[in-house]
Parts: C-alpha cells; structure tokens; sequence
C-alpha cells in the first residue's frame, strides 16, 4: 500500500512557479524499471550496466593513492571547465588512430557523455526546434532534449542502423537544428551503420549545411568484424563527437568527452561553466592515471572477451527458447540487442506476466520520441548477467512469448 501525500507536498504544490519545459520532463523508464529489477532474485536484461565484477578496482586504488600523495593540491582543486589537459592529449592521440584528426583543443571533458546531450540541447535547442533522431534511439537523448522543448523527427532503422537515404525525403524543408546518429552497436537497436551509409549522410549533411551528433559510447567495445571510419573522421567541420569512459572503465566516474569544432566548442564550454564549472578534477585524473598506465587497452580486451561470450550465449539462448515468430538483431558489439515479436503482441503489457516469472527488460516503446513504435519490440542487456543466468532468462523470457503470441495471434 503506498503513503498518501500530505498536501503539502502534493506533485502539483509549486507547479504556477515552475519553467514551461518541465512540463515535458518525465522520469527515465529505465531508472524506474530499475528500482524493481534490482530485487536480488530478478534476472535484469534491463539496464545498460557493464559488468561491476570486472571493474578494475585494485587499478583505480593505487590511482587514487597515487594521485593523492603526488599531486594533491592539483587533483584537489577547481579547475579548468575545457578540462584535465594531460587526459585531453591522451584522447586526441588515442581517437587519431580513428582517423579523427582534432587535437585536445577541440576537446571538452564532460561529466559523462549524457552532459553533452544535455549541453547540446542547451545551446541548440528553442521550444519547437526540429531535431532528427532515428526510431528507435537513446532514451537519455530523448529525455535531455525533451526538456528544451525539441520537436523529433524520425527516421527509421533497418537491421543496418539508420535509413540515411530517408534523411531528406523525412526532413523536407524543416529547419532542422541537427542529426543525431548513434553508428557502432545502436543503443537499443544493436546495430552498426555501415561505411557507405555513413558516407551518404555525410555527403547529404554537407549538402544542407546540417550538423550532425555522433554519439559513439561503444564503439570501443568491438566482438567481430572491422572497426569503421567514424563519421567524425569524414566531416569533422560539422560533427559533434560523444565519447564516455562509462562502458569502458566504469561508469560511476562519470567522465565524458566531446569534440567539436572551435566555434561550437566554445558556448560548449559557456553552457557547461553555467552548469558545474568543470568535471571532478580528481575522477579526471585519475581516468588519465589509468588510460596513460596502458591499462584501460588491457581492460577494454577483457570486456570484449566476457561481452562477447555473453553476447552469443544470448544469441545461442534466443535460438534454443524462442518462438519462431520472434526476430532479433545480432549485434558486433556493445551491450544490447532488439528483439521483436510478432506486431500483434504487446511487450509493455506483457512485462508484468516477465516479471512474475523474475525476468525483466525495457519495452520497446521507451526508445520512440513519439512513443509510436516499437510495442512489440524489447532491448536486452547481455554485459550484466552471468552467462547461466542469461540462459534462464532467456527461456523464462521464452516461455513469457510464447503465452503472448498464442494470446495475440488472431485466429479464424
Ligand atoms: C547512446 C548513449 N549515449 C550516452 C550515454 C550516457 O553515458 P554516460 O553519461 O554514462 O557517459 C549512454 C549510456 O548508456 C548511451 O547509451
């Protein structure tokens, strides 16, 4: 039974004083879902987790010492908003193997890469603003945005990621403030843009004058095939690059970056001075302790390994305990795939008789601007459960669908 509030603390109380845009702020679905499948016995497919048994936790104490007994008047203190300069040369170095040639000056160390979202609706986003997002995309893009009053407009996914050749046929004449494109292993969707899309939305973009946001969290976390040109590479005069050590290192640092051309770089800068003057100093210092020690490249060949081998135990589940009518992606990379049931059936309705058998994942619905799409779709998570779970929870899940697709399929 749930408390009644006390009126004085009703929702409504101080709304007459509150911004207009609050009006558009909603929780996170999956921060909510969260709070439920971290019941101890719920297998969670639902959040983005990595794996906390592999964060290199004893790498990060002798950082911490380190740091605090030789520099600690610098990790201590404020300091600059652009961000620590020694990890800003690292980045720079380290995304020019990538082929994105911008050195630490065009970088802005961010408190998380969701800051730079936020950031970016802060300085391009007025009530109305027509921003492009694929459908599905990242619900925490979604979620930033809504909050400046952005108007999405959506381009579809295929199992190749966004269908960049729809881009302008979608657009028309609109006054689009930007495109915003998530091209290695999709958050929901597990899809990678190929090379030729991503040249093609280049070349669309230049020919419209647009911006485009490359959000590029996993990129780093590659199971099969070939890295691919990041489209930061190919039009670095009109892309802002997103970067995160989250699913690298560990997300509770909190440490992002951005890259972007000086003239955009710098309100990004501005906006960020409004919002927290500079990202902690010390978790700063201590992601460059780490990444300059050659320690997060060892890491991140670790988290490929285990990831992987979750990832295709998943895959390997999905095949031995689903229904046929069922499809899904089959990721190269990062934490999530997309599956889909047939159109008739209902993944949000169906998430109470999942969570009854203690197995849990985000409803497709989450991912759509518009929320008009994906009612039969689901993300799974796979980095943060241990593969025998995985396989259980896969067949509760199994069971689950099979029930919802008998229940829904129409019979003559
Ligand atoms: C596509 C995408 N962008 C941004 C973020 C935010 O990451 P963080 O703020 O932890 O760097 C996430 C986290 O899951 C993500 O999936």
């Amino acid at each position: 039974m749930t408390t009644p509030v006390p009126p004085e603390h009703h929702p409504a109380r101080w709304q007459r004083f509150m911004a207009h845009r609050t009006q558009n702020m909603k929780s996170s679905a999956i921060r909510e879902l969260l709070k439920i499948t971290q019941l101890p016995d719920v297998i969670s497919f639902a959040g983005g987790l990595p794996a906390p048994e592999l964060f290199p936790v004893r790498e990060i104490e002798e950082a911490c010492s380190y740091l605090l007994k030789q520099e600690p008047k610098l990790a201590l203190q404020y300091s600059t908003t652009e961000g620590h300069l020694p990890l800003r040369e690292y980045l720079a170095e380290s995304m020019a193997q990538y082929g994105v040639h911008h050195g630490p000056d065009s970088i802005l160390i961010t408190t998380g890469s969701q800051q730079a979202l936020d950031l970016i609706g802060k300085i391009f986003i007025d009530p109305g603003s027509p921003v492009v997002t694929g459908r599905p995309t990242y619900l925490g893009a979604i979620q930033a945005w809504r909050a400046y009053e952005a108007r999405f407009i959506t381009v579809p996914l295929d199992e190749h990621g966004m269908e960049v050749e729809r881009i302008e046929e979608t657009v028309g004449d609109q006054p689009i403030r930007f495109i915003y494109v998530l091209p290695n292993f999709h958050n929901p969707a597990g899809t990678t843009l190929p090379e030729e899309r991503r040249r093609l939305l280049v070349e669309i973009a230049r020919k419209h004058d647009w911006l485009i946001i490359e959000d590029d969290p996993y990129g780093a976390l590659r199971y099969t095939g070939e890295d691919i040109t990041p489209i930061a590479a190919m039009a670095p005069e009109r892309t802002i690059y997103l970067g995160t050590f989250s699913k690298t290192l560990t997300p509770g640092l909190r440490i992002g970056w951005l890259v972007a051309p000086p003239e955009i770089r710098k309100p990004l800068v501005q906006a960020k001075q409004g919002a927290d003057l500079h990202t902690s100093t010390f978790d700063q210092m201590i992601a460059n302790d780490i990444a300059q020690r050659g320690i997060l490249k060892a890491h991140i060949r670790q988290l490929c390994h285990v990831y992987g081998e979750r990832m295709n135990t998943m895959l390997d589940a999905l095949e031995e305990f689903w229904p046929e009518e069922c499809v899904w992606t089959r990721p190269e990379g990062g934490l999530f795939l997309w599956a889909r049931a047939p159109e008739t059936c209902d993944t949000m309705g169906m998430m109470e008789a999942a969570l009854e058998r203690k197995v849990a994942y985000v409803p497709g619905v989450n991912f759509y601007p518009d929320a008009d799409g994906g009612h039969c779709a689901m993300r799974l998570n796979f980095s943060n459960a241990q593969p025998d779970q995985i396989v259980e929870g896969i067949r509760r899940l199994g069971l689950t669908l099979k029930e919802t697709v008998a229940a829904c399929t129409p019979t003559n």
